[in-house]
């Protein structure tokens, strides 16, 4: 089976081809057009900005794709699309053209949600890991815990009750003057600060959540007030110093302490619930699982813990279309295929 994926949830338009069957997957190319330089002038992603990129990128990035992995329209069996979550605009860009593609082609269409790719990027890498998994998607729009106990089934333990650990990171850089994304920058910048020179109020979740009380909240984030808390060290820092842009041996410590305590949250949690749940394996997928420390940690909990921990590589961190295909293999492979009038969907839940 050779799967065309197209993604276009957010900032980058990205296809690719995926060979395989149910248990492993070859990819055969992989194209992303990342659109960061259109939107760091304004400091993040504007979605109107976005969906007209998506617009101009979407058949070259396709094309290229085919071109990468010498294949063309006639040797593709079915194409996989990110249905959602995402910014609706820009998801309808890709949507519209899987589509018209596959209506063209005589051949079926797959809808995927997006944070199911992310999840099956750790597939994707690694072929089968033992189950049940606990996955953890860490991104730019989410951060949530999965029990995967079988291959192609996901169920949600705990999600963050305000931002994402992404969103975080690019929050606090913006704040910093540091420029978009910020993930990668502040995870640079770390490397040469002191991560315990700033002490943060602890984030408690004690409470369960308001907008879902009836779920079990103990596996759930939260991000907003270490935030809030960066916010109040870095105006009073500026007020005390007089000055807008704060010194540079006060930054990298800053986001040494600020990366600390994000990456011990996101292990604390992650590892807790694949106790509690059993779990003979931990999947790290999504944009910040490209974190220098996280993996590192990880990998290091790994160990003591006895538990394998998987990530995918860097390039399938990110936002990808490798991973959408994979996912939508997963789907076809049971028969789950999408009508012709299948929609967008910007909050579409896992
Ligand atoms: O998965 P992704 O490409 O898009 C979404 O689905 O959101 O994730 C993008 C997010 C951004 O917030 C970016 O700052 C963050 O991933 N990110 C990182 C790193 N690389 C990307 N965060 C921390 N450390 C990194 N090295
Ligand atoms: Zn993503």
């Amino acid at each position: 089976m050779l799967m065309l994926g197209i993604e276009t949830s957010c900032d980058e338009t990205a296809a690719a081809l995926v060979e395989g069957g149910t248990t492993r997957w070859l990819i055969r190319s992989n194209v992303v057009a990342s659109q960061v330089d259109i939107h760091r002038e304004w400091g993040g992603v504007v979605p109107e900005l976005a969906s007209r990129q998506h617009v101009r990128d979407i058949c070259g990035v396709v094309e290229r794709a085919l071109a990468d992995a010498g294949a063309g329209w006639s040797d593709i069996d079915a194409i996989a699309v990110t249905q959602g979550p995402g910014l609706v605009g820009s998801l309808l860009v890709g949507v519209s053209f899987a589509k018209s593609a596959a209506w063209a082609i005589g051949k079926p269409l797959v809808a995927v949600n997006h944070l199911a790719g992310h999840i099956e990027s750790i597939w994707l890498e690694h072929g089968p890991i033992s189950l049940p998994a606990v996955i953890l998607v860490v991104s730019g729009g989410h951060t949530s815990l999965y029990l995967v106990k079988r291959e192609g089934e996901y169920s949600l333990l705990g999600r963050t009750r305000d931002d994402a650990a992404g969103e975080a990171y690019d929050k606090v850089a913006k704040l910093l003057g540091l420029g978009y994304p910020g993930g990668p920058i502040i995870d640079r910048l770390a490397n040469e600060g002191n991560d315990v020179a700033i002490r943060w109020p602890g984030t408690r979740l004690t409470n369960p959540d308001r907008n879902a009380p009836e779920r079990d909240g103990r596996f759930d984030f939260s991000f907003s007030g270490l935030k809030t808390a960066v916010l109040r060290h870095v105006r009073q820092r500026q007020s005390e110093l007089g000055v807008a842009q704060l010194p540079h041996a006060e930054i990298v410590d800053l986001a040494a302490s600020f990366q600390r305590r994000v990456v011990e949250t996101l292990i604390d949690r992650t590892f807790s619930a694949a106790r509690w749940h059993g779990a003979k394996s931990i999947g790290i997928a999504g944009g910040v699982s490209a974190n220098s420390r996280l993996r590192k940690d990880a990998l290091a909990k790994s160990e003591r813990s006895e538990i394998p921990v998987y990530f995918p590589s860097l390039a399938l961190s990110t936002d990808n279309a490798a991973m959408i295909a994979a996912a939508g293999l997963r789907q076809l492979a049971v028969g789950r295929v999408a009508a012709a009038d299948l929609n967008a969907a910007a909050s579409l839940p896992l």
